[in-house]
């Protein structure tokens, strides 16, 4: 290489910073992004600092989303002082929600870009050199993202594949039918030949991801279309994949093929994060749920009949517009009734533009807090006691890589709890069966099997 070569070689050289909040969809959609922007030369640094370009990709879903963004702006804003030409994105759902008042409050930033338009991130970063205000990109584009966006980097042992997206559902308190548009879903296609480069690239486990997962519906090419238990079907015949999971679902999508696949597919694995926000009848109707307390009890039978090892995860809301202290307590019985392995929960938070925001009857604070604090000591019980009853047991963990000790490897359960062992670097990116010697409250500890045991399990 000429020294000319090499200077412009240098020249080329940039580096990108993303800093990511929210959903793994968002996770995702920060990986392609990098993606879309190495042939640009943009290598991947942790350092702010270092960094050419910064990328904040936002969530807009509860409260303080905005405000934390702007104050991450603010953090920044000296890089810039220091590099002018450095370039700062606003990405995500807060762009796309606040896109107009990101500009008005934070001048210095150049590209402002809703989730449906980073495909056009290249296109976006040359504007951004030449225009003199912010390049902003919100509208939904005609054409499809996943349609123009270059093969991913090389995936993980657990990969994300996104195959919808946007919902219709319209829940009282959601931002994600506003920010993410209209339910659509990847054609069965795209979807396969994502996952087989997935795999072929090293990829052990997919995750299956949408804000609606289980509303996916695709032409399968015989003039018919079919649900997400088709699909899983269709990718658990991929060589060489060994665990599929799928996350956000909704009751109302849970149809009777899709519980089949949960009997009928061994690589999916036997956990399902299954979202029921309240246990009263009363609430789910004001949110707008479109099924009953009951019909959740029974969904959760259904599911536990046709995978008998099957464990739930959910999203409970504390505080609902209209909430009184009898829904308050449904909910409590809800959780007792079902008994969910993980949980995530969350004080009802008023999103601007949504009905429940504007309803009447909010609940006070420190009601809300009581509320999910009874709620959180329930959830926190049922978590340990599911991690306190897998010690003693040989299940089969998905390694994924080092853990934090030396010696150490660290992987997943097929219930997703996080794994450690002390054992040998060579089962990262195998599905081990091990003994598990402790559950503590948020993760499993476990040793390797004697060798005999190792093939009595396998
Ligand atoms: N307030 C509180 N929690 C919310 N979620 C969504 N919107 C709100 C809100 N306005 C929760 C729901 C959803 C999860 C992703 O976030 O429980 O399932
Ligand atoms: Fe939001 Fe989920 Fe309801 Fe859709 S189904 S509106 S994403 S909470």
């Amino acid at each position: 290489m000429t020294t000319d070569a090499r200077a412009n070689d240098a020249r080329a050289m940039r580096r990108l910073h993303v800093i990511t909040w929210g959903c793994q969809m968002n996770v995702y959609d920060s990986a392609r992004m990098q993606d879309v922007l190495a042939p640009l030369g943009y290598a991947p640094t942790d350092r702010a600092e270092d960094a050419d370009m910064v990328i904040l990709n936002t969530c807009h879903i509860r409260e303080n989303a905005s405000e934390k963004v702007f104050s991450e702006l603010g953090r920044l804003r000296p890089l810039k002082q220091v590099r002018p030409g450095m370039i700062f994105a606003v990405a995500g759902c807060v762009a796309q929600a606040e896109g107009r008042e990101i500009v008005a409050r934070a001048p210095f930033v150049d590209i402002v870009m809703g989730p449906q338009t980073y495909h056009r991130l290249p296109e976006m970063v040359a504007r951004a050199a030449r225009a003199a205000g912010a390049v902003i990109e919100t509208e939904f584009p005609a054409e499809s993202k996943f349609d123009h966006l270059p093969e991913s980097a090389a995936p993980a042992i657990s990969a994300f594949l996104t195959i919808q997206e946007g919902c219709d559902k319209f829940c009282s308190f959601c931002v994600v039918p506003y920010t993410r548009g209209a339910e659509a879903s990847r054609p069965m296609p795209a979807v396969l030949a994502e996952a087989r480069q997935l795999v072929a690239g090293g990829a052990r486990e997919i995750v299956l991801l949408g804000q609606n997962v289980n509303a996916w519906h695709g032409d399968l090419g015989n003039g018919r279309s079919g649900g997400l238990g088709r699909l899983i079907r269709e990718l658990a015949a991929i060589p060489g994949l060994l665990r599929l999971r799928y996350t956000t679902s909704h009751p109302r999508d849970m149809d009777a093929d899709l519980i089949a696949a949960h009997r009928e597919v061994p690589g999916l694995v036997p956990f399902l994060h299954l979202p029921v926000q309240s246990g009263s009848d009363r609430v789910l109707a004001a949110m707008n749920r479109g099924h009953t307390a009951d019909h959740y009890r029974r969904l959760a039978e259904r599911l536990r009949a046709a995978r008998p090892d099957l464990a739930l995860s959910t999203d409970i809301i504390a505080g609902h517009p209209g909430e009184t202290e009898a829904d308050h307590q449904a909910t409590l019985a809800l959780i007792r009734d079902v008994g969910f392995a993980q949980a995530f929960s969350f004080k009802y938070s008023p999103r601007p533009g949504t009905p429940a925001a504007g309803a009447p009857a909010q609940i006070a604070e420190v009601e809300k807090d009581r509320r999910l604090a009874d709620i959180q000591v329930l959830l926190r019980d049922q978590q340990a006691d599911f991690n306190r009853g897998c010690a003693g047991k040989v299940i089969k963990v998905l390694f994924t890589g080092q853990g934090r000790h030396r010696g150490q490897v660290a992987g997943r359960s097929p219930w997703l709890q996080p794994v450690h062992m002390t054992g040998p670097a060579s089962v990262i990116g195998t599905e081990t069966a091990v003994r598990i010697i402790e559950g503590r409250p948020n993760s499993l500890a476990a040793e390797p099997l004697p060798q005999t045991e190792e093939l009595a399990c396998a």
